[in-house]
């Protein structure tokens, strides 16, 4: 698209990632009712949080953007990165718990209370971090960092966002990440 800026990009990401939180949450909301969440929809949204947020969407900010506003807007920007690289890490420790407690989990159901409990209690605790997060990059400092950018910037960093997706994603990747999404929200009913 003509005139697209590069957190234009980051931005759409951002609708991606808040529609698998929903599904997560979905799942968080059934499971403390008393209800079970489909452990087909619980593993393959956490599948699509590790791949799509936390390896293609966290390295395109972390190796392109980031690194950027690091350099041209110290030290207002370095102060700002090194916050949203804190949240980065520790929503991927929040995703870390939660798969590992599904991997234990047994078909029909998560094995035992607790670790349904602990489910539920980092699912609410990642969509709270991810939810502020998102709001303070598209918030202030996607616009910071649009700001400061000259246009020939602009084009290399859309070149570095293209190399990335070439290097990350296989073809059809993000339609197949949509289309999963879709057949989720589509079986949960939201
Ligand atoms: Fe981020
Ligand atoms: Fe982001």
């Amino acid at each position: 698209m003509k005139n697209q800026k590069p957190t234009d990009i980051l931005k759409k990401d951002h609708k991606v990632i808040s529609d698998i939180i929903k599904i997560l949450e979905a799942c968080a909301n059934s499971l403390e009712e008393g209800g079970k969440c489909d452990l087909d929809i619980l593993n393959g949204s956490m599948n699509l949080i590790k791949n799509f947020t936390h390896k293609y969407h966290r390295r395109t900010e972390e190796s392109v953007l980031f690194k950027i506003a690091e350099k041209k807007a110290a030290p207002w920007g370095a102060r700002n990165i090194s916050s949203m690289l804190r949240e980065h890490e520790e929503g991927a420790e929040q995703v870390r718990r939660v798969a590992d407690l599904l991997r234990e989990s047994v078909s029909g159901g998560i094995s035992s209370k607790k670790s349904k409990k602990a489910v539920i209690k980092n699912i609410y605790a990642y969509s709270f971090l991810l939810g502020s997060h998102l709001m303070q990059e598209e918030k202030i400092l996607y616009p910071m960092i649009e700001s400061l950018l000259a246009s020939q910037e602009r084009k290399n960093i859309m070149k570095s966002f293209e190399r990335l997706n070439q290097e990350m994603m296989e073809v059809g990747d993000k339609e197949r990440y949509v289309n999963l999404i879709k057949e989720y929200k589509k079986r949960l009913n939201i």
